[in-house]
């Protein structure tokens, strides 16, 4: 720490600090534009500026840029010195010389960091009156739009998408008053974060796309504190909302995991939840004839008579429901009845980290710690795809040894640009395997493309080689050593190792061999970190309720086992052919379907049930890490339509249950549920400390879920009836609907429903919120870990069981993964499925060779009694004999994983 006097004040700050960061910190606003928390100091704005004095009889002093500055134990600055205030004011202005005055058509307007350092400053007059420069605006894809003549050259953008993400087809070009910050030619930015751009550019520059086709200013929305459900890494969003539809989703901070950033997939992948055809009444069908249930007794009387008619009710749940709404189907069918919903390899894979998460004995990073690793190993997993933001760490990992190498220089941190010439482009290493090529392989010191077998038999090795208690393989071909010599060691020589695996494989004996390698490591006293990857956002959640797979519901079906099938939230035509699906579905007497979009699944069930999404309710999923975290419901749909049927899946399933069993309703309200399950199941135990409960309360108020400058709240029913109706009771949380309520929320809860502080209206304003930046949020951090990870013993060694070697007279069908396509809620977002690639497929060069196919020829071949249809892609980085595809899309069921085809044809027209 260090003491500083501010405007004659005496403050202890953190001595690692810049002086902009440091008072930020305490709460003065300093106006700047290039200083980023994440990304540092360049000192190019110059807004920044602030006056020292050597000591406190010095009544001269001198204008420094208070982001190139570091704190000194006993600096003396003043921020009001009317000198600063002007140089300020000066900046600003001719920062405005160029810039447009169109704020009331500028999407920024209203967020805009540009406006709120205007306003702080006092610059307010318009003195020049000469032309602006002015420049082309370019296409940059689907997602983010270009306005270019809004910027104020504060760098941000290019040390963002070039420095920090890795990209490689942005840039800065011109000169001196003409700098022109984007692509060398139109086109869609090629990084899955580029929509980060939107956040970071502190002007209008980036917008956003998705966001502009509804387009609503900021303080007309109506916001929840969510958690993104792509992928298994749980970052926390903000979600908006007009009109019942979603139209905008940001980051919202989580010092432990995105902190400033989101992916593309969390950012723009949110429309599905305004689709026209979203079920919204419950439906009956028989014999060809679909009736609308319009009265809900109706439904559930119905329910009630064909449930009683059964005599065995299976329920599969859903990695992609909340854990409340998948504890009620079990509660409602029984353990012995409920499946998770998954494929056994899936499930397998789940169950064993899970048991590794509770017992193994290795830490488990959070996406921040993952960027302390100086050595990261990853085995079956092309992370950018599967969970974005872990690769985004990753690469932060790669390039933090410049850091330590300039603190041993003596230069701080945060001067970036001197970090990273002091540095000469030194990294850290990183090691992958995988059955194609990885979108990491660009940072990686080497990548290999194996079969799943080669790499389970590779991770043994590199276990054995590291421990010699390790099993290793008994009779094993000495291929592959220089590989493992390269990675053991490595790994050896490393401080901080991370080992990275996860379910995308279908492999158990790929995460054992991933355990064995981190426990070898902690055997040698390595600091050694363990991320398993999971295939949905609540994966882990469902695993630990523990349900049975979806062969094993199917063999009960064939075995006539089962009259009454429940699925909840699951669209179960992804794993299984239609041809299989249609020979269960012969079986089974009675399919009840709830779900909140409109898949294959829902248009099967004789009775289809709406339910709410993620933005329509509240609940809890459970992350890679094991951490829970709450999402809250950003508007009521019932506001905006009284008749639909849609409630909560958790809410259905109760009450059918209460009218089956003759029982008075107990569930009201999400805490009830919550207070159920944690108090029935050990895991849970500490799931009511993940969020405040719903009697939360600031003195006396919820939080409020709009700004209070909401404008046209009486007109947003207009339509339906000009007299405003009372505002929705929300049972479920803190949160209150609309503006009423407190607007201070930031000072009390880290479930931050938008990020506003007075006079900062952008989402800089986040970092008025702490008295750290870039730390901990003053209150109740978002989640709670269910289980502690990293202390107590290792498990026993998993040994090598061998595996059958590949044969070369088939193809082996393996998953790959896009991040677009392979997750089931985004490809249904309009703008999301128009940029799925083409190709369904991927093969290697020389077998494409020999089928005379080439990029964008269609194969086909038979499994399931069904022929598939495949786009391919060629490539020379993946396996001879390996087919990959694009599970779960195109018609391509998961359960084709690990497949073995012979006869694979080129189609020809
Ligand atoms: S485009 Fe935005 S972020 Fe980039 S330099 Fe201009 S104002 Fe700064
Ligand atoms: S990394 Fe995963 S959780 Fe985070 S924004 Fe992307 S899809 Fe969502
Ligand atoms: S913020 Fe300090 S110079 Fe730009």
């Amino acid at each position: 720490m260090a003491i500083i006097f501010i405007n004659d004040k005496k403050y202890h700050v953190n001595a690692s600090d810049n002086l902009l960061h440091a008072c930020l910190s305490l709460g003065f606003d300093i106006p700047y534009f290039c200083w980023h928390p994440i990304l540092g100091s360049i000192g190019s704005c110059r807004q920044c500026m602030v006056k020292q004095y050597d000591n406190c009889e010095d009544k001269v002093g001198r204008l420094v840029i208070s982001c190139m500055t570091p704190v000194l134990n006993g600096s003396v600055i003043s921020i009001h010195d009317s000198e600063s205030v002007e140089f300020r004011k000066g900046i600003i202005e001719l920062l405005m010389t160029n810039h447009p005055h169109d704020c009331p058509i500028c999407e920024e307007g209203g967020s805009c960091h540009l406006q709120d350092m205007t306003v702080i400053t006092g610059h307010n007059k318009r003195r020049y009156r000469f032309l602006k420069r002015t420049h082309k605006n370019q296409y940059l894809g689907p997602f983010v739009g270009h306005e270019m003549n809004r910027c104020i050259s504060c760098y941000r953008c290019v040390r963002y998408y070039k420095d920090y993400a890795d990209g490689t087809d942005f840039g800065v070009y011109g000169t001196s008053n003409n700098i022109y910050f984007g692509r060398l030619e139109e086109g869609a930015l090629e990084s899955e974060f580029s929509g980060n751009l939107v956040e970071v550019c502190p002007t209008g520059v980036f917008t956003d796309k998705i966001q502009s086709e509804k387009y609503s200013r900021k303080w007309d929305l109506q916001y929840a504190p969510s958690i993104c459900q792509h992928c298994c890494v749980g970052c926390n969003i903000s979600a908006g909302e007009k009109y019942g539809e979603i139209c905008k989703v940001e980051n919202r901070y989580h010092e432990n995991i995105n902190r400033y950033f989101l992916c593309d997939l969390g950012r723009f992948g949110y429309s599905y939840s305004n689709l026209e055809d979203r079920p919204k009444y419950s439906v009956f069908r028989n014999e060809n004839k679909t009736k609308i249930l319009k009265n809900l007794q109706n439904s559930f009387t119905l329910i009630e008579k064909l449930l009683l008619d059964s005599s065995q009710v299976i329920g599969i749940g859903s990695n992609r429901a909340s854990l409340e709404s998948n504890y009620a189907l079990q509660k409602l069918v029984g353990k012995k009845n409920f499946s998770t919903g998954m494929l056994q390899k899936e499930l397998d894979c789940t169950s064993l980290i899970i048991s590794i998460l509770k017992s193994g004995g290795i830490y488990v990073p959070t996406l921040k710690e993952i960027e302390n690793y100086d050595v990261i190993f990853i085995l079956g997993e092309d992370v950018t795809q599967t969970s974005p933001m872990i690769a985004l760490s990753i690469r932060q990992a790669i390039k933090e040894k410049s850091k330590s190498i300039s603190f041993s220089k003596n230069i701080p941190v945060w001067n970036s640009l001197a970090v990273k010439n002091a540095s000469q482009g030194v990294k850290n290493r990183l090691f992958i395997i995988n059955t194609y090529a990885t979108k990491l392989d660009d940072i990686s010191e080497k990548s290999c493309i194996f079969s799943i077998n080669s790499q389970v038999q590779l991770g043994f090795k590199i276990s054995h080689h590291i421990d010699k208690d390790s099993p290793g393989i008994d009779n094993s071909s000495d291929s592959n050593t220089k590989i493992v010599e390269l990675i053991s060691c490595a790994l050896l020589s490393s401080k901080n190792p991370l080992i990275i695996s996860g379910t995308h494989s279908n492999s158990v004996e790929l995460i054992q061999s991933t355990y064995n390698i981190a426990k070898s490591l902690k055997n040698r006293k390595k600091n050694v970190g363990l991320i398993f990857l999971t295939s949905n956002s609540n994966s882990l959640g469902i695993g630990l309720l523990d349900g049975m797979s979806l062969e094993k519901v199917s063999e009960k079906i064939l075995k006539n086992k089962c009259d009454f099938l429940i699925i909840l939230e699951n669209d179960i035509y992804r794993y299984f052919s239609k041809f299989y699906m249609s020979k269960l579905l012969k079986i089974v007497k009675n399919v009840l379907v709830i779900d909140h979009l409109n898949t294959d699944t829902m248009k099967i069930g004789k009775i289809s049930l709406p339910s709410t999404n993620c933005f329509e309710s509240s609940g809890t999923v459970v992350n890679y890490e094991g951490r829970a975290q709450r999402f809250f419901q950003v508007y009521d749909p019932k506001f905006y339509c009284n008749d639909i049927h849609t409630l909560d899946s958790w809410m259905w399933l109760h009450l059918i249950r209460c009218k089956l069993y003759k029982k008075s309703q107990t569930w009201y309200k999400l805490d009830d549920v919550i207070h159920s399950l944690s108090s029935e199941k050990f895991d849970f135990r500490n799931l009511k400390f993940v969020a405040p409960d719903a009697s939360f309360r600031v003195f006396g108020q919820k939080l409020a879920r709009s700004p209070h400058r909401s404008s046209g709240r009486t007109s947003v029913r207009a339509n339906i009836n000009v007299h405003e109706r009372s505002q929705p009771k929300d049972q479920n949380s803190m949160f209150s609907f609309s503006m009423e309520g407190c607007q201070q929320f930031y000072k009390y809860s880290s479930y931050i429903p938008f990020s506003w502080t007075p006079g900062w209206n952008s989402i800089q304003s986040l970092n008025k919120f702490s008295r750290n930046i870039d730390g901990k949020l003053p209150f109740w951090n978002s989640g709670k870990h269910l289980f502690e990870h990293g202390t107590g013993k290792l498990i026993p060694w998993f040994n090598y069981c061998s595996v059958k070697n590949e044969s070369n007279d088939s193809y082996c069908i393996f998953p790959y993964y896009a991040l677009f396509g392979s997750e089931p809620l985004s490809k249904l977002s309009p703008k999301i499925s128009e940029n799925i690639s083409i190709f369904s497929g991927i093969m290697n060069k020389n077998d494409a060779k020999i089928l005379s196919i080439r990029s964008g020829s269609k194969i086909e071949f038979e499994c399931f009694n069904t022929l598939f249809t495949v786009t391919i892609f060629v490539s020379s980085k993946i396996k001879s004999k390996h087919l990959g595809l694009l599970l779960g899309h195109y018609d391509l069921p998961i359960s084709l994983s690990g497949k073995k085809i012979v006869d694979l044809r080129k189609i020809t027209v």
